[in-house]
């Protein structure tokens, strides 16, 4: 017997009164899950009820993840106005030349006419190739440039003026590139995704997007034990493993993944998590649509922050920089 769908809640995105819905799923295999797999993870999930897909460019699988909605549109097993579709702007493709190609491909390989949300996916113009190791660093990779982080951002207002894109945002920022963004767009950043699980919290930039009327997508919301070995270092922790949460998990008879994901819903973000299991896809959309945190249990869980970056960025380090803090201006001033 084929199981029920669920229905996703949804939360408003201040900026437009649009509804995003509160979980969406993740379509980075982590370089070592194939397209097909993550294509036929999205046809699952759409079934079940999943609304919202994160996609991205780089993630190589746009085609297959395109096909997979196109089929299931046809079939009526959903319209297209009732799904949230994410792309994203590889960091190769930031001259502005580039990015409207960019988005344009990523728009037919999903076979859409819109996508609901557009993110730069990182602040700096820096590529490396896939799968390339930490220690390498591109001669061309440079440090934050808002000139040209700006020239990119009015490609993606064009791409609304055009009603090819309903909201756009950024990933990967910090306060003070926020900021600068927030003085000089013409088009606000509707939603801002960024790493976000219980030992990685960032409390000041997730209050500063509420503040600013920015929704918050946690990437990663289970602490990404899937990673590519070049994202694992000897110091990360397993959000998963906490005695906070294994405690909390027991108490409510689910798996230490569900609290994580409740704690981000009670929390207000946007978590959207990566799989390809069935039973790991139902149990992850029915921990945000049931049983939720008490609010002592989110303040337990809100304790246990152990400001444990995982996707540290190393890659995208211009000769010179010291180590990857300095992507993330952590004392407040954009490093440079
Ligand atoms: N904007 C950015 O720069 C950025 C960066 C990183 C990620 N992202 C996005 O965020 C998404 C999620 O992040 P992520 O993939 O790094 O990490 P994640 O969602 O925290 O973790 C995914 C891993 O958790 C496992 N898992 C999922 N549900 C589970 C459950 N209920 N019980 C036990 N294990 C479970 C999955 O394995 P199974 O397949 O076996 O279930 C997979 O290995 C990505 O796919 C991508 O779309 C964006």
């Amino acid at each position: 017997m084929q199981e029920k769908s669920l229905h996703t809640p949804y939360l408003t995105v201040p900026l437009t009164g649009a509804k995003i819905p509160a979980i969406g799923l993740g379509t980075f295999g982590s370089d070592h899950v194939e397209p097909r797999e993550i294509a036929d993870a999205v046809k699952v999930a759409i079934r079940m009820g999943y609304r919202h897909i994160d996609c991205a460019s780089v993630y190589g699988n746009e085609k297959q993840v395109g096909q997979a909605i196109a089929s299931l549109i046809a079939e009526q097993v959903v319209r297209r106005e009732d799904l949230w579709i994410t792309g994203k702007l590889w960091n190769d493709k930031h001259d502005p030349k580039d990015a409207r190609e960019s988005f344009l491909r990523s728009l037919e390989d999903l076979q859409l006419e819109y996508l609901d949300l557009y993110l730069i996916h990182w602040p700096f113009p820096n590529y490396h190739p896939p799968k390339c190791s930490v220690d390498s660093r591109s001669p061309n990779a440079i440090p934050y440039d808002h000139d040209r982080y700006m020239a990119t951002w009015r490609v993606l207002e064009s791409l609304v003026d055009e009603g090819l894109v309903r909201h756009i945002g950024s990933s990967n920022m910090t306060v003070p590139k926020l900021g600068l963004l927030l003085r000089d767009c013409r088009i606000k950043p509707a939603c801002n995704e960024l790493e976000l699980h219980p030992h990685f919290q960032q409390p000041e930039l997730v209050r500063y997007c509420k503040e600013h009327g920015i929704v918050p997508i946690g990437y990663s919301p289970l602490g990404s034990p899937g990673r590519p070995e070049r994202d694992r270092t000897t110091d990360d922790t397993v959000d998963m493993e906490d005695p906070v949460i294994v405690g909390i998990a027991q108490k409510h008879q689910v798996h230490p993944a569900a609290i994580c994901l409740k704690w981000a819903a009670k929390n207000g973000h946007v978590p959207i998590p990566f799989s390809t299991k069935e039973k790991n896809l139902r149990a992850n959309l029915e921990a945000v649509c049931s049983d939720p945190l008490t609010e002592d249990e989110k303040l337990a869980i809100d304790g246990i922050d152990r400001g444990c970056r995982l996707i540290k960025g190393h890659v995208f380090l211009w000769e010179g920089a010291n180590d990857w803090h300095d992507l993330w201006d952590e004392d407040g001033t954009i490093t440079r």
